[in-house]
């Protein structure tokens, strides 16, 4: 009970700097600065203003770095997608800036909303609103020189534009909800260049008014485009886990999901029962239910290279394990959670879901193998029988943890009643958490009842339709001889 604790803890208590997240967030800063300086030297901006400017970004480097450091799921590769994104946003905003001052409208062209946007996808959505805001501060700094109205504005402009980027966007799949978002931007744009119009014009309808909307709303199509063009570089590039890359793992025609389906069909079934199980659970928990879909479809992979030697797969078989030495076949079950993993790494999926696979059994013990030593030789040693970890680090891997021993524990049930399943579903959660298996989740104690309530109510619809069955086919046969 105390191997999992003994093991893991410790590692997360004090979490330390990752040397990844101050990069990230201090390239931006120094890239700033070292503009503003350049800017000092060449006699476009003053002192004062360089100095405040420059104790700004520091500001928000330390802000950056403690957000960033929140992150358990932060990796070099989306340190380096920001820095890129980060950069790319600044040379396009210099570049739309050297078109000339002479265009006062020239920033409603910027297509700032896409770096909001991919933030948002990349990162995450409080990470968005928080670059939202540094992003803006720039934006109007490139294009004015000093705190004047003008760039109060523009700062304003940019921020507001980015933060209805942020809260309206949702998914690049669906592309009804991408034209409302990208129509709410532009309306947006509209109604922010009609109210800083008003106070100064002159006369309503002008020019310049006409070509500030045009830009707008150029700036909403170029964002649109952006974001959908470069998402898949990032994706790919990177190995960023997203929503599309989530649904193209899916399928089925995944030459690891089809070695599976062939070579394993016990754990192909075995693996989309527990996917439906987790996303529901997930959902339920506000946790990412298509991640946990996905990463179950490939939990069980590391069985496909041995099917023959886990019970899903045994039908019509002799059981192999019956020839084995229980350390042998522990040695044999244990190693597929660290093989899947290795095979996933080859194939380049997302680390997310590698990690998942390594942690699906946590380090819980192998009972019936341990025990059966146990009975030949009393002084074994448990930790020959315990896989190797470690155990769920996020909430998406503790349900898949969960979920899994679910499933095959109702699967050697046949028609169990609503209150048996309840009875199982609880008392596999509650070992899990007396053997300190979810001490490093994340879940909370109503995460657990609410996970509980989910499976139990996937696995009475499952049940009932299995009980339901038989007896309406009774009952047709019962109508058919009637009539006769
Ligand atoms: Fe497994
Ligand atoms: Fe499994």
């Amino acid at each position: 009970m105390e191997y999992g604790r003994k093991k893991w803890l410790g590692k997360r208590d004090r979490p330390s700097l990752n040397v990844s997240a101050v990069i990230c967030s201090i390239s931006m800063p120094a890239l700033f600065i070292m503009v503003l300086v350049f800017q000092y030297f060449q006699g476009e901006k003053s002192l004062h203003l360089t100095v405040v400017m420059s104790i700004f970004a520091g500001f928000v480097s330390i802000l950056m770095i403690k957000e960033i450091n929140h992150y358990k799921e932060w990796t070099k590769n989306m340190a380096i997608s920001m820095v890129l994104l980060n950069v790319g946003m600044y040379v396009l905003l210099l570049a739309t800036s050297a078109f000339g001052p002479q265009h006062e409208a020239l920033f409603y062209l910027v297509p700032i909303a896409a770096y909001s946007i991919l933030s948002k996808r990349l990162i995450s959505e409080r990470y968005a609103v928080l670059s939202a805001v540094w992003m803006a501060w720039i934006g109007a700094s490139v294009f004015h020189v000093g705190f004047s109205p003008e760039f109060m504005l523009t700062a304003i402009y940019f921020l507001i534009s980015q933060l209805v980027a942020v809260y309206f966007f949702t998914s690049f799949l669906d592309r009804v909800a991408l034209l409302k978002t990208a129509s709410t931007l532009f309306l947006v744009h509209v109604i922010l260049i009609v109210s800083f119009t008003i106070p100064v014009a002159t006369e309503f309808f002008t020019w310049d008014l006409m070509l500030a909307i045009l830009f707008a709303g150029l700036s909403v199509v170029v964002s649109v485009v952006l974001a959908l063009g470069l998402l898949p570089l990032f994706e790919a590039g990177f190995n960023l886990l997203t929503e599309s890359r989530l649904l193209n793992l899916s399928n089925p025609n995944h030459p690891l999901l089809k070695k599976v389906l062939v070579e394993a069909p016990g754990t192909y079934h075995h693996s989309v029962m527990v996917a439906n199980l987790s996303e529901s659970a997930c959902e339920a928990i506000g946790a990412n239910g298509l991640l946990a879909r996905v990463a179950a479809y490939y939990h069980d992979i590391g069985k496909a290279f041995r099917p023959d030697y886990f019970i899903e797969n045994q039908q019509n078989i002799s059981n192999p394990h019956d020839e084995l030495d229980p350390k042998e076949s522990a040695k044999i079950i244990l190693a597929h959670a660290v093989e899947g993993a290795e095979v996933l790494k080859e194939y380049k999926l997302p680390q997310e879901i590698i990690d998942i696979t390594k942690q699906h059994h946590g380090t819980t013990l192998l009972k019936y193998f341990y025990y059966k030593e146990k009975e030949q030789n009393p002084e074994v040693n448990e930790k020959l029988f315990r896989y190797a970890g470690p155990i769920p680090q996020t909430k998406e891997a503790a349900v898949i943890n969960i979920c899994d021993s679910v499933e095959a524990a109702v699967r050697s049930k046949k028609n169990p009643t609503k209150s048996e399943i309840r009875k199982l579903v609880r008392s596999i959660i509650n070992s899990r958490l007396t053997d300190g298996q979810l001490d490093e989740s994340q879940l909370a104690i109503s995460d657990l009842k609410k996970i509980e309530n989910s499976i139990c109510h996937v696995l009475s619809g499952i049940f009932h339709e299995r009980i339901e069955y038989p007896s309406k086919k009774k009952q047709s046969t019962e109508r058919i001889k009637e009539a006769r």
